[in-house]
């Protein structure tokens, strides 16, 4: 079972959309969530969790003594590897999300405003993670398409254990395209290859379509491929 404790501002939004499909199922079977709300852990009046950044400049950043309060209220041996889910972080990849989809335990830590204050960082063993080139308006959507990467490829939970072999970022290369029916679809057929019968041909055929793809689309991959080829 892999466990997650989430420490978010807005805990309402969990488990959200991984509560459905594929995932949602697996919730309480292969996966668990605890979530802890931040604000809880503000001791003023009016819950106050962020304050200006000292310095100057816009926004307001998340206090650390709030944050170290809501990570401590969680036992350390339930805790894991603590995650910042933050555009700065080192960006999320297929042999990241093999690698932490084995842990017992993960904590995600999701920053609103202009994030957190730098402290806890150097505090806590954090491993700061981004899942792309862009900025959201907070850490829990990416928190949530982590934890959706982690638990698919836990065993049991995709219905077919052969259907991660040949997907995308698999030795290198994006996923080669998919037919079904019908053969001929708005005037476009499904290519004849697809139809031999021969499974080393459509295997090659695949494994082409899969090459190119990944040459004109993801260089920076195509270049990894050849180094491991
Ligand atoms: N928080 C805001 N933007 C993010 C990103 N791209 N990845 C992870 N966390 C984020």
């Amino acid at each position: 079972m892999l466990h997650f404790n989430i420490f978010t501002l807005f805990p309402d939004m969990f488990p959200g959309l991984l509560g459905t499909s594929v995932v949602g199922r697996a919730l309480g079977h292969q996966w668990s969530l605890d979530v802890v709300p931040i604000r809880e852990f503000a001791t003023d009046k009016h819950q106050t969790v962020d304050s200006p950044p000292f310095g100057g400049g816009p926004g307001m950043v998340m206090r650390p003594d709030i944050i170290d309060a809501a990570l401590r209220s969680v036992p350390s041996a339930r805790r894991g590897q603590l995650i910042y889910l933050s555009p700065k972080g080192c960006p999320l990849d297929q042999d990241m999300v093999k690698k932490l989809s084995k842990s017992p335990n993960l904590s995600l830590l999701c920053g609103r405003y202009e994030g957190i204050d730098e402290r806890i960082i150097d505090t806590w063993d954090v491993l700061e993670v981004s899942i792309g080139d862009f900025v959201l308006s907070g850490g829990e959507l990416a928190a949530m398409c982590l934890i959706d990467a982690c638990v698919r490829v836990l065993p049991g939970v995709l219905g077919n254990e052969n259907s991660f072999r040949e997907e995308s970022f698999e030795d290198f290369l994006l996923d080669h395209p998919h037919y079904t029916k019908p053969k001929v679809w708005n005037g476009k057929q499904v290519p004849d290859i697809l139809f031999s019968g021969h499974h080393a041909d459509v295997k090659s055929w695949r494994l082409e379509q899969s090459k190119r793809l990944t040459e004109k689309r993801r260089p920076d991959l195509w270049k990894k491929y050849l180094d491991n080829s």
